[in-house]
């Protein structure tokens, strides 16, 4: 089954084609970033009419690097959410016309459940049961995946998610959007030890995270550091360094709690965050000690893609499912009332 898959969330337009016998045939991404950045983060309006612009070209490139025609297309995959609405129905509404005039189905794929598979991407694909730790811009959960639908939600963010938290930071320091990648660029040369964040919510027990206060606690530093007349690019490395490893060691606190619970030895990391180096090695070492194993997303399939969702739509497909012709979005949803195949 040959399925064209359509991501416009948020600041990415992506576009994949994904075949169910061969795998990924062809990928592509159109970033917004240097549209936003002006504005220090994504600007919905601006966002949707960027889809509307980079949507048909970048579906005929993709066809035309996998060397296929559109009428050999078995159905359509879009984010149908969560997300911003004006941004996801020009994906459903590009989807459901494309659906009707190539008479093939279409399917709404839950964002997250995309990044959520996206490791099943790579040449090693991990199996079920896993524990997930989806974090991405607007999620941080801990979810027990026992198949394609089955999900059960262990612990999430109560304020501000993983990816957010990077973001609001270095936006507080004057860095740029996305914080994310910004912040892992400057910790690389930070000074380890000449600061040291606190670990939200690990001294207590339970798997939900809390990021808000941590972002507070990097800006009262910062602001602290300028007012002594520090405002060197050595400090932010510095400052950088020390929340990152405060995010990161919370997670992997969390991550090994969650599999000491569930006693499984499969750790799966998906969403922006997951790109992050830093993380990668923390959870490496962490799986080390379980005699397990941890299975991520290369770099661009981290971040928001058309890949993930052409893959999950495809493995919805093939269980029969799929949506009828109305566009319809959903902004919030949770991953709990997907059906399991
Ligand atoms: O999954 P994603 O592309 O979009 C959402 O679904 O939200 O995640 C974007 C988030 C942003 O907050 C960005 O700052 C963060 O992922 N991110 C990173 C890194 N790369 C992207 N955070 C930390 N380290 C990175 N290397
Ligand atoms: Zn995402």
């Amino acid at each position: 089954m040959l399925v064209l898959g359509l991501e416009t969330s948020c600041d990415e337009t992506g576009v994949a084609l994904y075949d169910s016998e061969q795998g990924l045939l062809a990928d592509a991404l159109f970033s917004q970033i240097d549209l936003h950045r002006v504005y220090g983060g994504v600007v919905p309006e601006l966002a949707s009419r960027d889809h509307v612009k980079r949507m048909l070209p970048l579906i005929r490139q993709v066809l035309e690097e996998a060397g296929r025609e559109a009428g050999q297309i078995d159905a359509v995959a879009y984010t149908a959410g969560p997300g911003l609405v004006g941004a996801l129905l020009v994906g459903a509404s590009c989807a459901q016309a494309l659906a009707l005039a190539w008479g093939v189905p279409a399917v709404g794929v839950h964002h997250m459940e995309g990044h959520l598979l996206a490791p099943m991407l790579e040449a090693q694909p991990p199996q079920f049961p896993f524990v997930a730790l989806l974090v991405s811009g607007g999620h941080t959960q801990l979810v027990r995946v026992d198949g394609i639908g089955r999900y059960e939600l262990l612990g999430e963010s109560v304020d501000d998610a993983a990816g957010e938290a990077f973001d609001k930071t270095a936006k507080l320091m004057g860095l740029r959007y996305p914080g994310g990648p910004e912040i892992a660029r400057l910790a690389e040369q930070g000074t380890p030890g000449r600061f040291v964040f606190p670990r939200p919510m690990t001294d207590r027990p339970g798997l939900d995270f809390s990021f808000s206060g941590l972002k507070t606690f990097t800006l009262n530093t910062w602001q602290q550091c300028r007012s002594a007349g520090d405002e060197s690019e050595q400090t932010r490395c510095d400052i950088a360094l020390a929340f990152q490893q405060a995010v990161v060691e919370t997670l992997t606190i969390k991550c090994r709690r969650a599999l000491r619970q569930t006693g499984l030895k499969s750790l799966v990391i998906a969403g922006g965050v997951s790109a992050n180096q830093s993380l990668r090695q923390a959870l490496e070492r962490m799986l080390g000690e379980f005699k397990g194993q941890v299975f991520y997303a290369r770099p661009r399939f981290c971040t928001d893609n058309g890949a993930m969702i052409a893959y999950a739509g495809c493995q919805r497909l093939l269980a029969g499912q799929h949506d009828g012709p109305a566009i319809t979005v959903q902004s919030r949803w949770s991953m709990d009332t997907l059906p399991a195949i």
